[in-house]
């Protein structure tokens, strides 16, 4: 999907709660040369820096709690894949996407992956919300717009399913 939006490679590009998930090295290896990780624990950061090497310089490594975050400058995709499902409370909902619209350029891309509809109701031992793109629609007009989703059947390391919503929004150009 971020492919897909057709950013130019030098485009700011941040994943939200990246941890040490490979996505930064598969963006780095498409060429993308502005990507940003940001995530609430730095341990994570650990793995992921050792694993690029000396590509990790080319990263920027945040260390935040995205429902704090400071934006010093703004992106044109924000990334996030299961982050947002964990904030259950409608306070830290409402203040996440307070602070990605003041992330997000216009006709920036907010790409969000959550647990479906038939998703798990509880993820390590913490609850979570299931999204339709019914209800990501309701949080997100009138200033984003649909332009693509799917489900996706993820496979966990002990082998179980998880549904996950995958879907893009682009920001309107008036907003
Ligand atoms: C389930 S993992 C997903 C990691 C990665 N995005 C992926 O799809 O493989 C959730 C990540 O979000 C981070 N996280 C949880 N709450 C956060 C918050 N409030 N702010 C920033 N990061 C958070 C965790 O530390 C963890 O790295």
């Amino acid at each position: 999907m971020i492919c897909s939006t057709g950013v130019p490679l030098d485009a700011p590009i941040l994943d939200v709660g990246g941890g040490a998930s490979t996505l930064v090295d598969h963006l780095l290896d498409k060429g993308y040369r502005d990507v940003s990780v940001l995530d609430i624990a730095a341990s994570a950061f650990t793995q992921a820096k050792a694993r690029l090497g000396a590509n990790a310089t080319q990263v920027t490594w945040i260390e935040s709690d995205v429902t704090q975050f400071e934006p010093s400058r703004s992106y044109a995709v924000w990334h996030d894949r299961a982050v947002f499902h964990f904030l259950t409370k409608a306070a830290d909902r409402d203040r996440y996407l307070e602070v990605m619209r003041k992330s997000l350029r216009p006709q920036g891309h907010f790409l969000l992956s959550t647990f479906g509809p038939e998703g798990p109701t509880q993820c390590s031992g913490l609850p979570v919300q299931r999204y339709s793109v019914e209800m990501l629609n309701e949080l997100l007009e009138p200033d984003f717009k649909l332009r693509a989703c799917e489900i996706e059947e993820h496979r966990t390391p002990t082998g179980g399913r998880q549904e996950f919503l995958y879907s893009w929004w682009e920001r309107l150009e008036t907003s």
